[in-house]
């Protein structure tokens, strides 16, 4: 009954698509279990490449089964839109893709009210995605959201429609003064999309206890990252769902006895999009040169990543919050140019050292971050597939940063392609003694 949770350590776009398509080989279901279309998962077979939003990152597998949970919030136009495009390029969904009965709605009017709030809030915004999904979360935890059980439900549908769309406009127009959304064509618009979307709603959580019990290999998805968890993340600058690994317990309805490994996605450098604290960040010539050789511009937005050096407190404290059981460390070769490389081992605030990971975010914004430095490869590090073929510096370079994590590395990735990684240990096999 192995599940195998893969999460992001950082601020999200560690490389969790293309690990999760490199798993997906050895797995029967892939599982997304929280998040939107906020995630831009980028996998590369090939010459194709592929950015995938909300469909999970193994429907480029041929017949595995792909299941977006009841913790994911789904806007049906933009899955829709992903789904056509991706028809288009000889993907098959009939058999293989299940939506959660209880996944939540992304409507046009949390798209309108998460656009309208970030305005408002000016230079203090979040700087999210503008998808809607923190008003989609809200309505969920406030027992006002509309799930797609309810859109298979006429009656239902426009009872929940009709009480929300009338409390947003109210917001949108008196609190926000945004323009409204119009009902009627919601209605009308969402009816279509229930009538594409019926064959592929389900109870995903009984397929997946089948599954499990069918000894069948599941890997689930998180989306962004253990920083952008709304309860262990540089709150309020986060997400507002649960990407860290118990979110797969809630997200998918597994229980926590059934998850045999959690594999952490970290990326050999840090980056992060939109606002909040980045202790490690560099405004300077080498944040370029990682944001030019790493290629971080946002899959989903397009806005330029942040960029800066590793961080073990922010990396630890994921390992500890989600009982990682080993690490896939990504894009070593963007690193491979520099003289000499940084990794943050604590931050100083006030005249005080802090070496584990504080929540104030007083230290995290204005703490000096304490380094220790490591010398450069400069040598190629490319497609590498063995451990081995690595440059001596590299393998330092990798042993350290995870040593002083406290994790141990089961993956190391060398470019953006499938067979560009270092497999040290195959997933699926260190199963948890009981
Ligand atoms: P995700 O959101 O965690 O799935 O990550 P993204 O797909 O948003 O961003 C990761 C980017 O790095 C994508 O463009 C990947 O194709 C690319 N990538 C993944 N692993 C590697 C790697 O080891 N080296 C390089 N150079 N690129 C990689
Ligand atoms: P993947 O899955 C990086 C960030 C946004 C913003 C904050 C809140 O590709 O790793 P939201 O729209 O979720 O309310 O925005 O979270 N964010 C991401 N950053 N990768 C992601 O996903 C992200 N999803 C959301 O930039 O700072
Ligand atoms: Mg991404």
């Amino acid at each position: 009954m192995p599940v195998l949770v893969v999460v992001g350590a950082q601020w999200g776009d560690e490389g969790k698509g293309k690990i999760i398509d490199l798993l997906t080989e050895r797995a029967d279901v892939v599982a997304r279990y929280q998040g939107g279309h906020n995630a831009g998962h980028t996998v590369v077979v090939g010459m194709n490449e592929f950015i995938l939003h909300l469909v999970p990152s193994g429907i480029l597998h041929k017949g595995k089964k792909c299941i977006i949970g009841n913790g994911v919030v789904v806007d049906p136009a933009a899955l829709l839109e992903e789904m056509d495009a991706m028809t288009k390029r000889g993907i098959k969904f009939d058999k293989n893709l299940l939506i959660s009965k209880n996944a939540h709605l992304i409507m046009p009017y949390h798209k309108a009210l998460d656009v309208a709030s970030e305005k408002l809030k000016g230079n203090k915004k979040i700087g999210t995605t503008g998808r809607g999904i923190g008003p989609a979360y809200a309505d969920k935890i406030n027992r006002k959201g509309i799930r797609m059980a309810d859109l298979l439900d006429e009656k239902t549908f426009r009872e929940k429609l009709s009480c929300n769309t009338g409390e947003a406009n109210f917001m949108l127009e008196r609190f926000y003064n945004a323009p409204l959304v119009n009902q009627d064509q919601v209605y009308d618009e969402y009816q279509g999309y229930a009538r594409r979307l019926k064959k592929y709603i389900a109870d995903t959580t009984l397929y997946l206890s089948e599954a499990i019990a069918g000894k069948k290999k599941v890997l689930a998805e998180g989306a962004q990252g253990t920083h952008l968890d709304v309860d262990h993340g540089t709150y309020p600058f986060v997400t507002s769902s649960s990407p860290t690994a118990g979110g797969a317990c809630t997200g998918l309805g597994i229980g926590p006895n059934t998850i045999t490994e959690v594999l952490g996605i970290v990326k050999a450098y840090t980056t992060r999009v939109g606002s909040g604290p980045f202790p490690t960040e560099l405004n300077d010539k080498t944040g370029e040169l990682l944001r030019e050789r790493g290629k971080e511009y946002g899959a989903t937005t397009g806005r330029a990543r942040r960029c800066g050096w590793a961080d073990t407190l922010i990396i630890r404290h994921a390992v500890r919050v989600n009982g990682m059981t080993s690490a896939a460390i990504t894009k070593l070769d963007v690193l491979d140019t520099l003289e000499e490389l940084k990794i943050c081992v604590g931050y100083k605030y006030k005249g005080k050292l802090y070496e584990e990971m504080p929540s104030e975010l007083a230290v995290l914004e204005q703490g000096v971050p304490q380094y220790i430095t490591m010398p450069g490869w400069k040598q190629t590090t490319i497609g590498i597939k063995k451990y081995e073929d690595l440059p001596k510096k590299a393998r330092t370079y990798v042993e350290k940063l995870c040593k002083l994590s406290g994790v141990k590395p089961s993956i190391v990735s060398t470019g953006p392609r499938r067979d560009e990684t270092i497999i040290l240990e195959r997933p699926f096999q260190t199963v948890k003694k009981r």
